[in-house]
């Protein structure tokens, strides 16, 4: 089973939701065997009426705050977020390390706080371009996914997306080789910190239709993240095509 999550940011209003999702049903409509593959949707919150017009829709929070409720102004609750529709959440994206400064500590409480209010996280983890030339990838997934996962039972299920930083949103991908050089690090990193059970790992940063398939097929694999190439309809069905294709 391969998971293909698409992370829309800031894009889509609620009308574009609803007309995606159209379109979208009409696709997936067409192929019924298409159960091979799980695709999940990292939507704005403001467009939760839309999706859940589309009962089948797996979808998911990019953001929120992690305590139950309280003063915290502007802040998104995860557990309303649940009770509305919402089955995933994405923890530790570059933007929100890099842009909103979220430090290893509060992503992992993060991660903490999603487990506990039964919403499924993915932990995202990547090299800036600077830590890659100073050939530090192994030093920082270390890092990232030993702080994300403090405090997890050993038990945990856990979904990790690798995203190296410079790839996303660039157009450039990492090479095959850098591809799966990580999937293996995070892999065994994830073993050496005592989780029992073998990580889904998705690899995210300018994944596109024509490059979707290669990807894929690359050992430890088990889905992609896509931003933009999530916007459009044919394009993130195509994709999922893909992997759809690989598993059949
Ligand atoms: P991109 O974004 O596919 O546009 O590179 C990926 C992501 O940010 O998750």
């Amino acid at each position: 089973m391969r998971i293909i999550a698409a992370n829309w940011k800031m894009n889509h209003s609620p009308q574009e939701t609803l007309d995606f999702f159209s379109k979208w049903s009409t696709l997936v409509t067409q192929v019924p065997e298409f159960q091979q593959v799980t695709s999940l949707f990292f939507i704005p919150n403001y467009c939760w009426p839309s999706v859940t017009q589309f009962p089948k829709v797996l979808w998911g929070i990019q953001n929120f705050y992690p305590e139950i409720k309280g003063a915290f102004t502007g802040e998104c609750s995860a557990s309303i977020m649940k009770e509305l529709g919402a089955t995933w959440a994405l923890v530790g994206h570059s933007e929100r390390r890099h842009l909103f400064n979220e430090s290893l500590d509060f992503i992992n409480k993060k991660i903490i706080f999603s487990h506990q209010t039964g919403l499924k996280p993915i932990l995202c983890v990547g090299e800036t371009q600077a830590e890659k030339a100073d050939q530090l990838l192994k030093k920082v997934l270390q890092s990232q996914l030993e702080s994300g996962l403090k405090g997890l039972t050993a038990d945990t299920p856990l979904t990790i997306a690798y995203e190296p930083v410079w790839a996303i949103g660039t157009g450039l991908t990492a090479k095959d080789e850098d591809i799966i050089e990580a999937h293996n690090s995070i892999n065994e990193c994830i073993k050496n910190l005592g989780f029992t059970k073998p990580p889904i790992i998705l690899y995210g940063g300018s994944v596109k239709p024509d490059n979707a398939q290669s990807i894929l097929k690359l050992p430890d694999v088990n889905g992609l993240l896509v931003g933009g190439a999530s916007l459009n309809p044919h394009d993130f069905f195509k994709i999922v095509q893909s992997a759809n294709d690989i598993e059949n």
